[in-house]
């Protein structure tokens, strides 16, 4: 049987997104899975970037389209938060996949979230959430993490991640990395993940 492909599609301004990305990627090739990371395209112009002091993360990364969405079997999302949901970039890619949910394209196919904030109540679930309508509306079928890992109820240090899949805290200022109990909550997101892909893709 062929490997699922799986497209990690990512928006990640200072890179969190982007860490727990590979983490993601691990727990998904570890379930038998074929993963590609696709970077979604900025809209921001260079000018404001520089001044929100963004290094350029992911350069080497393809760039996502709608038409390279056609190709996956499934799909894990990488969401900055941005007021508590998706950032504008995400949104600007998914605003351009009115054929694929015309022609039903990504019908059936699973689909996931994964996610950062600034803070810790920032929106580690309404980013989340918010963003199943996104995929309900091309009846993507969402896969959430669930307490699929007994990490998730690790309270000895704060952690982003919540039932509906892996997150990290990137702190106010963006100083704060992901831990490792967050990309070991994203590999296991990922693992879950590509189990259940590679059953639908039966
Ligand atoms: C315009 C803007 C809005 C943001 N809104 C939120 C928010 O609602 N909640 C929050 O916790 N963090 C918020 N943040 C912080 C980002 O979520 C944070 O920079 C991001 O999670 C870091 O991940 P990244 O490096 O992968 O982009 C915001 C940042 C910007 C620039």
């Amino acid at each position: 049987m062929p490997k699922p492909k799986i497209a990690i599609v990512y928006y990640s301004m200072y890179g969190h997104v982007r860490t727990l990305a590979l983490a993601e990627k691990e727990g998904l090739e570890a379930a038998g899975c074929e993963v590609t990371l696709l970077k979604v395209p900025e809209t921001l112009s260079d000018e404001v970037l520089g001044k929100m002091g963004a290094p350029g993360v992911g350069q080497a990364d393809e760039e996502a389209s709608a038409a390279k969405l056609a190709d996956y079997d499934g799909f894990l999302f990488g969401l900055s938060a941005r007021f508590g949901m998706a950032s504008a970039q995400v949104k600007a890619l998914l605003d351009s996949t009115g054929g694929l949910w015309q022609s039903g394209a990504l019908v059936g196919k699973p689909a996931g979230v994964f996610f950062s904030t600034g803070t810790q109540n920032g929106g580690q679930e309404t980013t989340a959430l918010t963003f199943v309508t996104q995929l309900a509306h091309h009846g993507m079928v969402f896969v959430p993490l669930g307490y699929s890992t007994p990490k998730l109820f690790d309270l000895s240090a704060p952690h982003g991640g919540s039932p509906y899949g892996a997150g990290t805290l990137a702190g106010p200022d963006g100083s704060r990395q992901p831990s490792a109990l967050e990309k070991d909550i994203a590999e296991a997101h990922g693992k879950h993940f590509g189990t259940i892909a590679a059953k639908l893709a039966k």
